[in-house]
């Protein structure tokens, strides 16, 4: 499916879906599924929900398309692309600590992604088996303590998901995966409308989850609620961290950076406003919380699951795909560290592939750990799986995300990125003002008022 570009040695994507399956493959994970309604939970609802929306339109799109452009722009690896860009502008190279930051930050997001990926797989494996049949809501509550309380079952789900990730990442990223994001991409997009369905139909409290998601209280704009809602705009579209940046050395010249973006960003945001209106319903049905934190999708879900004809199965289903979702993002969350440590080091894709994928299982176990044995071990008040979701989320994200901002905007030479998004002038300079104001003033606000 790859053919060499005239320019340069490296492949790109041939099929003009490809470069968008891809992206959409990052975009959409755990974060749309079960990120966004724990923390929407936490955050309660409608006024998170209105700023995490701001954050995607104003900007979420803009830096979409500036880590896409930059990517096509060198087609290298994202730390190189830096590397070449700040050479050509021949400005100083510190700006290269962009491409430093991404490969540490997919490092620490992967590693305690890895463990709720796993989380995910044994919901499915335990639907399957018939572990919750006949179970209360209550019931299934315990059983995700149980599941969390215990290292080794978690140890077992997160190598699993691991080693999958390193497989299929070693293979290359247009290969292996490209014909089964095909296939399950719009399976999981059909299962998502089904529990849609359900719960429309189903919960009798429908309308409540509604309003919960949609009501704004503007009291509860806080700070720390802004700060989480830009956090989880970066997460979601996999913004901050060069992945786009990656991917985006791989797409074809003649795709329209503009149109993918949108198309990407809306997708994404669909499935996160979905998944959010098919878990508060059920919450509400069956009596949970919903600030119930990161348990709440597996327990609303298994709830529902537990009481409906098919739910094994069909909870088998979906949980599996959730655990694929959660694939094509991890791959992402590896490809900036892996390209360039192949391109810097003699070393084979596969070998390179196990070595970081150990590093990061490894560190993973502290993320394990943070709801067992080491639930006391806190910095700065958080565990280690909380201050891992946090430093990304709130600094490491929308730091990356603001310095590619300005790089873009103020660094780059303006006909390499006019080039690039190939829009009307009046486009480009709207474009233009948001990666160059927008975008870094927002994060500076809000990481102020995060650190206040
Ligand atoms: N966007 C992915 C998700 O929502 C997570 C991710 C973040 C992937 C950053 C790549 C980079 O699940």
């Amino acid at each position: 499916m790859s053919g060499q570009n005239p320019t340069t040695s490296r492949k790109t994507w041939n099929n003009r879906w490809t470069f968008m399956l891809a992206a959409a493959g990052s975009a959409i994970g755990l974060g749309n599924i079960w990120k966004f309604p724990y923390i929407a939970g936490q955050y309660g609802g409608g006024a998170f929900v209105l700023v995490y929306l701001l954050c995607i339109a104003l900007v979420g799109i803009p830096l979409l398309m500036a880590e896409t452009a930059i990517g096509r722009s060198t087609r290298l690896s994202p730390l190189n692309a830096m590397r070449k860009l700040t050479s050509d502008a021949g400005v100083f190279r510190g700006w290269e600590v962009i491409g430093w930051m991404g490969m540490v930050t997919g490092f620490i997001i992967l590693t305690f992604y890895s463990v709720v990926a796993g989380w995910a797989l044994s919901y499915a494996w335990d639907l399957l088996t018939g572990v919750f049949n006949g179970m209360s809501a209550d019931q299934i509550g315990g059983e995700f303590e149980a599941l969390t309380a215990s290292a080794p079952r978690q140890i077992l789900w997160h190598t699993l998901f691991m080693v999958i990730t390193v497989l299929i990442t070693a293979r290359g990223v247009h290969k292996g995966l490209e014909k089964g994001l095909q296939v399950m991409m719009p399976t999981l997009f059909v299962l998502l409308f089904a529990m849609l369905g359900y719960s429309i139909l189903a919960t009798g409290e429908f309308m409540r989850g509604f309003h919960f998601m949609f009501d704004v209280d503007f009291s509860k704009i806080t700070g720390e609620a802004v700060a989480a809602a830009m956090g989880q705009a970066f997460f979601t579209l996999s913004l901050g961290m060069c992945a786009l940046m990656a991917y985006g050395a791989y797409m074809p010249a003649n795709n329209s950076i503009p149109r993918t973006a949108l198309n990407v960003a809306f997708l994404d945001t669909l499935m996160a406003i979905i998944s959010g209106l098919i878990v508060f319903p059920i919450v509400y049905a069956h009596g949970l919380e919903p600030s119930a934190g990161p348990g709440l999708l597996f327990v609303s879900l298994t709830s529902a699951f537990a009481n409906i004809t098919g739910g094994s199965i069909l909870g088998f289903i979906f949980f599996t795909l959730v655990g694929i979702a959660a694939l094509s993002s991890a791959i992402s969350l590896i490809e900036p560290s892996l390209s360039w440590v192949t391109e810097r080091f003699a070393i084979n894709r596969v070998l390179a592939t196990w070595l970081i994928g150990g590093a990061i299982w490894l560190v993973g176990l502290g993320s394990v750990f943070s709801f067992n044995i080491w639930a006391d071990v806190k910095f700065f008040d958080k565990t280690i799986f909380d201050l891992a979701g946090y430093m990304t989320d709130v600094f490491l994200l929308p730091l990356g995300g603001a310095l590619t901002a300005i790089f873009a905007g103020w660094i780059i030479k303006r006909s390499v990125m006019s080039n690039e998004l190939a829009m009307s002038v009046g486009l480009f300079n709207v474009w233009r003002i948001a990666v160059r104001i927008i975008v870094p003033v927002a994060v500076a606000l809000i990481l102020y008022t995060a650190l206040k």
